[in-house]
């Protein structure tokens, strides 16, 4: 918990009543839908028949999604740990703050290991991702192996379900703060 404390106020020492920087809250609202698409696409897949091109689509969605989340939280985090990021708001409780930390520490590392995860399951089942209309293969970290896919399938669906309920927990948090403490926490995240 000491360490989530104290991810949270590394970088240059910012003002309680500040904002998020606009990079951050561009960061955070897209990589946010990012997501939401990515889930989304994932769960169409399971309805749509084997085999079709639908679900083919679906699949190269999510995949295409949860890179593009991978590629973005780099900057996003290089961001918050050279600019910082607003200090807690006053008034929060000790409780608040460290749950606070520890599932903002949690979701950093969920958006870096889980599209890594979704990308080696890919490369463990031989499959490369190509830039659509570029041809451009991006690099296979793993050869083909299906003990190895499936392990790391599993830890990658195992992982994507619990954060339903840690995202879920952050964004009820937020709106917990907004309409029920009425303080300026989702606001400095708009
Ligand atoms: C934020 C990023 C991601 C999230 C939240 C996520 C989430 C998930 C979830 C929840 C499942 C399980 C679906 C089920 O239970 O049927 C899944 C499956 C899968 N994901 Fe991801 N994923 C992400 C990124 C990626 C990436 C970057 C790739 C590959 C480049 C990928 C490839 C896969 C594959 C191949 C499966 C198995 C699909 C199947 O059943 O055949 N994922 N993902
Ligand atoms: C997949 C979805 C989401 C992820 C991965 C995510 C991740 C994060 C992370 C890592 C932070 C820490 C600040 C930073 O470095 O950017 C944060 C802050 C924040 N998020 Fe999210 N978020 C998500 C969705 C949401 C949603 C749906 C809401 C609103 C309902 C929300 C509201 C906020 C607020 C208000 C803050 C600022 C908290 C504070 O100042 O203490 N987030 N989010």
């Amino acid at each position: 918990m000491d360490n989530a404390i104290k991810f949270r106020s590394r970088g240059s020492p910012r003002l309680p009543g500040e904002r998020y920087a606009p990079p951050s809250v561009f960061l955070h609202w897209v990589i946010a839908l990012l997501i939401a698409i990515a889930y989304a696409a994932v769960i169409t897949k399971g309805y749509l028949p084997r085999g079709s091109a639908e679900r083919a689509l679906s699949l190269t969605l999510h995949e295409w999604t949860g890179v593009a989340v991978l590629v973005l939280v780099v900057p996003r985090l290089l961001w918050r740990l050279i600019k910082g990021a607003p200090a807690a708001l006053p008034g929060q409780g000790w409780l608040v703050r460290t749950a606070s930390s520890a599932t903002h520490l949690l979701l950093y590392l969920f958006m870096f290991a889980q599209p890594i995860l979704g990308y080696l399951t890919l490369n463990a089942g031989g499959h490369v991702l190509t830039i659509p209309g570029l041809d451009i293969a991006l690099p296979q970290f793993v050869g083909k192996d299906d003990e190895l896919r499936r392990s790391i399938k599993e830890i990658h669906e195992t992982v994507g379900n619990a954060f339903y309920w840690v995202i879920g927990f952050h964004a009820l948090a937020a709106l917990w703060h907004h309409y029920f403490r009425r303080d300026d926490t989702l606001r400095r995240m708009l």
